[in-house]
């Protein structure tokens, strides 16, 4: 591993370097590693006291995703204080993992087992880590289980179709919803099926619900008065052809999954999306982040009402409590490979969302971190919102570009690499699999970007080629 001199010191004092929070509260911390510097052992803090932004980049095989997996452990390491966490405010954890690699987390590291897990573990023990069970869940869309290769205890989600936006729709079908015969089709049996009714073409009548089904809307398709004589039957029939295979996914059957029972307190939920179709990813991804920011607004807004407002009766109070308990906890997302998802010049669904929970969601508790390995493909209105970045190597000029202008912290006023004057691109360049650069804008008394080594992992990582 190459040997870093870096000026001036990363802290004016010694001691482990806490980074994260504007306030430096402490109350909440992950352990990220330790500084990679010559110099004293310097233990390498996230301060997770408050919401944010955080990402990792770092180009093939450099760390990216141990990185998240690093986070992921600590915030599944449960309330109170362990080896690589302290949490007292309770947080749950979403990670959307679109190559489902994330569920081995459940899997502790041991010196008997398979010979990846007894590497593993080699790697882990070396570096003076022991291995403990995490507070981690497996979820999948319902519909996309495999009984036949998945690890026990994976739970189905379910989506309701009610909560599927005019733009979900139209990016289910690939259609665009407001100038095609086929969208507005789609949208007029949307708003008969959940709130204008409909007349049948046999006289009948059909009340609108908010909560419909699929079934509904292909009722709506076949037998709507109305439908029937304003659109041609290529559309009708087209449409009708994909509303019916989409009703015959588990996915949309039934009220659609409570988002309490997914994301909790000091757990971490994995939503396994590798073998979900893209369209159906992206509609799922910006469903859920829609629900959580909304929700997320209701019970922060419930919560500044029982902090401040000082004239609330008992029972009021009360039902404000109960309101704050019933909805969801502070929420990190994780998000790995995030420019698949909200790629530079993507108008979808699933990027909107993103870009959405990212600007709005640290009002209402809610903090995101990504990983890519192409920083200059990632959506600039996203990278714009990142206060923390952890750049492993990174060798591609435009991306190497983009991580060294987007570092938040100063730069260091004198870097040497092996005893070699260098500058923060020649970093980026040499740093080995697992070490980065970490920078970070909410650091008070970080006095510039500093080389860290991640610490290992304590339960399997999966991002590996098998
Ligand atoms: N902090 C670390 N400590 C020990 N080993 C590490 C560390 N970071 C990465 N590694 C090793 O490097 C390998 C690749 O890491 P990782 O899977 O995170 O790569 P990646 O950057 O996500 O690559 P890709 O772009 O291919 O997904 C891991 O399987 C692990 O063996
Ligand atoms: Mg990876």
């Amino acid at each position: 591993m190459p040997s870093y001199k870096l000026s001036p010191d990363a802290t004016r004092k010694p001691g482990p370097i806490v980074a994260g929070d504007p306030s430096e509260r402490g109350t909440d911390r992950l352990l990220l590693g330790h500084s990679a510097e010559a110099g004293p052992f310097r233990e390498v803090w996230l301060d997770v006291s408050g919401e944010q932004v955080i990402a990792a980049f770092g180009k093939r095989g450099t760390g990216k995703s141990y990185t998240l997996g690093v986070l992921m452990e600590g915030l599944s390491a449960g309330c109170g204080d362990s080896r690589i966490a302290h949490l007292e405010t309770p947080r749950g954890a979403l990670v959307l993992d679109i190559m489902d690699i994330f569920w081995t987390s459940t899997l502790a590291l041991g010196d008997e087992g398979p010979p990846q897990i007894k590497k593993q573990f080699a790697v882990m023990k070396k570096r003076g880590f022991s291995s403990m069970p995490l507070n981690v869940d497996v979820w999948v869309p319902a519909g996309y289980e495999r009984p036949d290769i998945d690890p026990p205890g994976v739970n189905p989600l379910f989506i309701s179709p009610a909560d599927l936006s005019l733009d979900d729709w139209g990016s289910l079908f690939d259609v665009d919803i407001f100038t095609e015969p086929r969208g507005m089709l789609i949208a007029d049996a949307v708003q008969h099926v959940s709130t204008d009714g409909y007349t049948r073409t046999d006289g009948t009548q059909a009340v609108g619900f908010a909560t419909f089904t699929f079934a509904e809307l292909l009722d709506c398709l076949n037998t709507d008065a109305d439908i029937l004589r304003n659109y041609q039957d290529t559309t009708l029939r087209s449409i009708r052809q994909r509303m019916t295979s989409y009703a015959a996914l588990p996915l949309f059957t039934g009220s659609g999954t409570p988002l309490g029972n997914v994301i909790q307190a000091f757990r971490t939920a994995v939503l396994m999306l590798g073998r979900v179709p893209d369209a159906l990813k992206r509609v799922i991804v910006a469903v859920l982040l829609r629900q959580i920011l909304r929700i997320r607004r209701d019970v922060s807004f419930a919560q500044k009402r029982i902090d401040l407002d000082a004239s609330l009766s008992q029972a009021e109070r009360h039902s404000l409590e109960a309101f704050v308990s019933s909805g969801l906890p502070r929420t990190w997302v994780l998000m790995d490979e995030a420019h698949v998802l909200v790629g530079t010049g993507q108008s979808s669904v699933a990027s909107a969302a993103i870009v959405k929970y990212a600007k709005e969601g640290r009002n209402y508790g809610l903090s995101l971190g990504v990983a890519t390995q192409q920083p200059s493909a990632l959506d600039q209105s996203l990278l714009s919102q990142v206060e923390t970045v952890i750049s492993h190597q990174l060798t591609a000029p435009q991306d190497a570009a983009v991580a060294a202008k987007g570092m938040r912290s100063p730069a260091p006023t004198q870097i040497q690499i092996d005893g070699e004057t260098a500058d923060v691109d020649g970093v980026l360049r040499r740093l080995s699999q697992g070490e980065a650069l970490f920078s970070c804008g909410n650091a008070p008394s970080l006095q510039r970007s500093c080389v860290i080594a991640v610490r290992p992992r304590i339960t399997a990582h999966g991002g590996y080629e098998a």
